[in-house]
């Protein structure tokens, strides 16, 4: 058995040979004796034409009257056909039905919107779209896997159930052992979660930061790459209840450390991707993102821009542009203008440093002037931030100083505050979100189209 991406290296030596397939039927066309079936195989976007004769199948009827959907296998024989629009078709000996298909298969041969396709999670990755989109997230994971592991990182598995919130922005969905039927309600029938994961308070991890923070300040170089929830309520084409993030943590390390590591990772991680899925790239380029190619090939070969948050506060404001959310020192920078700076000022991925220490986590070192913090958010064209970093705060007493600010439990954070303690050291890390590399490198625009199941405000199907 072999398949249509194999056949792409092999086919000009099987000439005449016979070969199996199996794969799901795009079209079929038949006048007669004669009949044309369009297999995918689900190996890559190519579909393979098989060719069907009455002469040789004793099938034949039950084979043209195929539906759109349906799952074959065929025996044939590979001929190489130059000057056709293929260059090889299979001529069919016989072809199994393995699985028929009723005719109100919901994807019928034509073009499909993204939003109908979205209500139909467990079928649109036998679209052309949703398979490339699904195998470059596949090759993104990979890749960056091999870009850590090449390095000496160590992939650390950080907890999913937790009692921190690491962010503190208390976005939290909580963990219960409660019997459904015992949740206590409140007089207007609210839901009262309680403190109640085996009598303890916890929750699904927001971000594996402060779990991995002690390995790196054990092993040097680390990361963690898994699911991260949060219960935001904001219904963005870039938030998702349940996404992946990639958190690398370095030991006696510093921002810039932090920032050249980030730039690395997100060039390699597009080199990967252009070397080993150009035919997916080639596609997006043409279908969902005319300038998707020529803007990651610039990305791979050129420098990210570095700007301060003050200077970012600036550059918005002499822009003249009148925004949605006015632009003022001490304000979060909102998507309209992360775009501005990526999209217009820089025209290439930036890093915006030091913001005011108001709007970051607790974590992060404070700088000389006490009112902003080494922080760093990758802001790029099309997206956004796609990466959030800074470096640690690693002396205890302004830690802890911090966290009383912010009026959380310091008793919560005993463990954390101690490795601030025992050779304690210098430390930044960073979190990319891996859907929104997703998005970046296939130009698709909603975080729902680059998950397998999208968990967003209000959906969590199948
Ligand atoms: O900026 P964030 O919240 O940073 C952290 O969680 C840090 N603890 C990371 C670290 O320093 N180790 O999130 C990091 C990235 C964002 O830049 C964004 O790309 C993505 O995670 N992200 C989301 N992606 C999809 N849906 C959401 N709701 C997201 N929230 C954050
Ligand atoms: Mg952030």
């Amino acid at each position: 058995k072999t398949t249509v991406a194999a056949l792409k290296n092999t086919a000009s030596q099987l000439d005449g040979q016979t070969i199996t397939l199996s794969g799901w039927v795009r079209t079929v066309r038949d006048s007669k004796a004669l009949g044309f079936i369009e297999l995918n195989d689900g190996s890559c976007f190519s579909s393979i034409q098989i060719v069907f004769t009455e002469e040789k199948l004793e099938n034949f009827k039950q084979i043209a009257k195929l539906s759109v959907g349906s799952a074959i296998t065929v025996e044939g024989t590979l001929v190489l056909t130059p000057g056709a629009r293929q260059p090889y078709e299979v001529q069919a000996e016989c072809i199994a039905i393995e699985g028929d298909c009723p005719p109100d298969y919901p994807l019928q041969k034509k073009r499909h919107s993204f939003e109908f396709l979205r209500q139909m999670a467990p079928l649109r990755p036998r679209t052309n779209t949703f398979a490339a989109v699904f195998r470059v997230r596949s090759l993104c994971a990979y890749a960056i896997h091999k870009f850590f592991q090449e390095r000496g990182f160590v992939y650390v598995h950080t907890p999913i159930i937790t009692a921190s919130d690491c962010e503190g922005a208390g976005e939290m969905f909580q963990v219960t052992t409660m019997d459904l039927n015992d949740i206590p309600k409140d007089g207007e029938g609210n839901v009262d979660y309680g403190q109640d994961f085996f009598g303890k308070q916890a929750n699904l991890t927001v971000s594996g930061q402060l779990n991995v923070e002690p390995f790196a300040l054990s092993m040097r170089s680390v990361y963690t790459f898994g699911p991260t929830f949060r219960a935001e309520n904001s219904n963005t084409p870039r938030h998702a209840a349940e996404f992946w993030m990639i958190e690398p943590e370095i030991a006696f390390a510093d921002l810039d450390d932090d920032m050249a590591l980030a730039e690395d990772m997100v060039k390699y991680i597009i080199n990967y991707v252009l070397e080993q899925a150009p035919d997916e790239i080639a596609f997006f380029n043409q279908f969902v993102d005319k300038g998707l190619l020529e803007r990651l090939k610039n990305v791979a070969g050129s420098d990210f821009g570095r700007v301060s948050y003050t200077e970012a506060i600036e550059l918005l404001q002499k822009s003249g542009r009148n925004f949605q959310y006015p632009v003022a020192w001490g304000c979060d920078l909102q998507t309209e203008h992360e775009r501005y700076l990526s999209e217009e000022v820089f025209a290439r991925p930036v890093f915006v440093t030091g913001y005011p220490k108001e709007i970051k986590a607790f974590y992060m070192r404070m700088n000389e002037d006490g009112k902003t913090v080494a922080a760093m958010d990758l802001l790029v064209p099309g997206i956004g931030e796609l990466i959030g970093g800074s470096q640690r705060e690693e002396r205890e007493e302004v830690l802890v100083s911090r966290i009383e600010e912010l009026g959380m439990r310091k008793e919560d954070y005993t463990w954390y505050i101690n490795t601030r303690r025992y050779g304690g050291c210098k430390h930044a890390g960073y979190g990319l979100g891996f859907e929104r590399m997703i998005m970046y490198l296939t130009g698709m625009s909603n975080i729902r189209d680059v998950l397998p199941y999208p968990r967003t405000v209000g959906t969590a199907e199948y």
